[in-house]
């Protein structure tokens, strides 16, 4: 029986604690601090790994009792360990507050994006309580085109029930024209009436009106003054409060705040489209994107050609009527099907599958491809080994499940593995660690709602040849890095061909390179641009160009991306300030992001 003094010292918990930190240990190293001694005939080690093998799921809601069934500890090292984890889970708990604080119009707008784009008018309301927090938003009405009818006791009651301090009210008016109308007002007048009486605040009413809206927070008047809260009459729009964007080539570029783009579709434990690590994404400009698609172009449908993350087409499902997505890796094609098609998909059933995958223990599984090949290096060996035999039994269950489930089962899997691996975010390279964190744990992802979607997986230059579309979004790799190089531990577990790996990423034999990574990127663009049949071409493309290193260098500078748009036609360039992937030998100062606007009709 080792003791724990036979142990080197370097390796004992305590020691390795204070010379590498609490990363560098196991969850047993550290409960074996916790208990801080062993028993008779087993070392503390011993000890705490049999505690941790016994509860290893289930280890945070275990009690007293429980731990006392393990063989050495009594009830003052039960008490001990349950006293540690309900201190750790407290700290916790108060972290995990999501509370939204309204101070501004511009988070009020945030909250009610999807109104901008209704056909009907909406009512809803905001809930907030004694410090600005929102407690709820509602929809109070939606009425007719140009008739909203509600009483005033919808909207107070609620506020009672809620316990609420204050109120702001949002309305849409589909004809595109915030200004308020008489009822507009009338309606105002009554409601901060009745607010009085009822002793609830009406702190803002705002109108939202396409690009634009409208507040009534100054004209409701004086009680308003001390509020942490600013608006006033007539903005600009959602975006334009936030963007200012120029044409490239005329006026030097202004600062531009950075946003965040909020996606109303939140469920706490799901992942929504955008939480995933992919280099390239515009999940940061996508405000901006839109606001000049908005002002610039107009149409039904929408393709997003190098569509990456997909969250470009997301928003723009919002916009347009038609979708069309199209990107050449595996992963990214498995991704779209789970959130974007319609097709059939029992969550409850997947629900529960993910539950009892959740329950598998790493230590009991034998090893298998995933964790051979991957194990102890992109993630920790049971890590490894749960999340390869995860995805063979979802191949083994494939004929149990619609495509939609299959896909959403294998999206899931995706987005869960990326929270766990031990890289900057992409697979070219593993951190080299002692111990790699052994927390795999799978959620469900949230689905996007879309109309008319279509999905492939084609190379863009012979998709472009098919495509009939009003907007085509043209987003294509900017530099010599190779997506499918890049992210082909994910293209291996959606594949789940089990190829044989090679150097010390362990890459599968090439697939999917690029064009767009070469020095014929130029030709490509060209080819690509010519085949297009669509009424708008909006290029997205940053400058880099500028870049020492050569992996960050553009393969097509602006200008030449200028010139073969405009042999299409009428091509607008804007421009704005960002701060972009940086591998770490890049000393990019001076990022700008373009957005290149290409009316063919013109
Ligand atoms: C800059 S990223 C697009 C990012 C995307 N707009 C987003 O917001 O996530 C470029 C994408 O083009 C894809 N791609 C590169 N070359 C391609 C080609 N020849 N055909 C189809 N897709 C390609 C890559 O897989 C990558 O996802």
């Amino acid at each position: 029986m080792t003791k724990i003094k036979d142990i080197p010292k370097v390796d004992r918990p305590r020691e390795k604690f204070l010379k590498k930190g609490p990363q560098a240990l196991s969850k047993s190293d550290l409960l074996a601090i916790v208990l801080g001694s062993g028993i008779k005939g087993k070392n503390v080690q011993k000890l705490a790994q049999q505690i941790i093998n016994k509860f290893s799921k289930t280890f945070l809601d275990v009690t007293v009792k429980d731990l006392q069934t393990v063989d050495g500890i009594g009830p003052a090292k039960a008490l001990q360990i349950a006293a540690a984890i309900s201190l750790v889970k407290r700290f916790y708990e108060d972290g995990q507050s999501s509370e939204i604080t309204i101070k501004k119009s511009q988070d009020v707008l945030s909250l009610t994006y999807d109104l901008r784009d209704k056909k009907k008018e909406y009512l809803v309301c905001l809930y907030l309580d004694a410090r600005n927090v929102l407690i709820k938003k509602e929809v109070i009405s939606v009425g007719l085109v140009d008739k909203t009818l509600f009483h005033p006791r919808e909207i107070f009651e609620p506020a009672f029930r809620l316990n609420a301090s204050s109120i702001i009210l949002v309305h849409n008016h589909p004809t595109g024209n915030p200004n308020p109308s008489k009822q507009d007002k009338s309606i105002v007048d009554r409601i901060s009436y009745a607010g009085k009486i009822n002793g609830i605040e009406i702190t803002d009413f705002i109108i939202v009106a396409g690009n634009k809206h409208y507040s009534f927070f100054k004209e409701l008047g004086d009680k308003n003054k001390n509020l942490d809260y600013v608006a006033e009459g007539v903005q600009g729009t959602l975006f334009d409060l936030l963007e200012i964007e120029k044409p490239a080539y005329e006026i030097s570029a202004e600062k531009i705040q950075e946003t965040y783009f909020h996606v109303p579709q939140i469920k706490k434990n799901h992942f929504q489209l955008q939480n995933r690590r992919y280099i390239g994404n515009k999940h940061k400009l996508i405000e901006w994107i839109f606001s000049i698609l908005d002002k610039e172009c107009e149409g039904k449908s929408f393709t997003d050609i190098f569509a990456g993350t997909g969250v470009v087409a997301a928003v723009a499902s919002k916009h347009f009527d038609k979708i069309i997505l199209n990107d050449f890796l595996h992963s990214n094609q498995a991704i779209y099907k789970a959130f974007f098609d319609n097709g059939k998909w029992n969550q409850e059933k997947t629900n529960i599958i993910i539950r009892d995958y959740n329950n598998i223990n790493g230590e009991d599984l034998d090893e298998n491809y995933f964790s051979i090949n991957f194990g102890g290096k992109y993630f920790s060996k049971n890590s490894a080994k749960i999340i390869g035999f995860i995805r063979e039994n979802i191949e083994k269950n494939r004929e149990n499940l619609t495509k939609r489930e299959y896909s959403m089962l294998i999206s899931s899997l995706l987005y869960s593995i990326d929270k766990i691996a031990n890289t900057v975010g992409h697979y070219d390279a593993y951190f080299k660690k002692e111990f790699v964190d052994d927390n795999f744990f799978m959620r469900p992802i949230n689905p996007i709602e879309a109309k008319e979607v279509l999905i492939f997986r084609e190379d863009a230059n012979s998709f472009a040849k098919q495509i009939q579309t009003d907007i085509v979004y043209i987003d294509p790799p900017y530099n010599s890095r190779q997506y499918s190089r890049f992210y082909h531990v994910l293209e291996t577990l959606t594949k789940w061909d089990k190829p044989e790996l090679h150097g010390v990423a362990l890459k599968p034999e090439p697939e999917n390179m690029s064009d767009y990574c070469r020095v014929s990127a130029k030709d490509r663009f060209a080819e690509l641009v010519n085949d297009i049949n669509a009424n708008y071409l909006v290029v997205s493309y940053n400058n880099t160009y500028e870049s020492k290193s050569n992996s960050s260098k553009n393969k097509i500078t602006l200008e030449e991306i200028k010139k073969i748009l405009s042999k299409k036609g009428k091509t607008k360039v804007f421009e704005k300030d960002y701060r972009h992937f940086n591998a770490g030998n890049t000393d990019f100062n001076n990022h700008k992001e373009y957005l290149f606007v290409t009316n063919t009709k013109s």
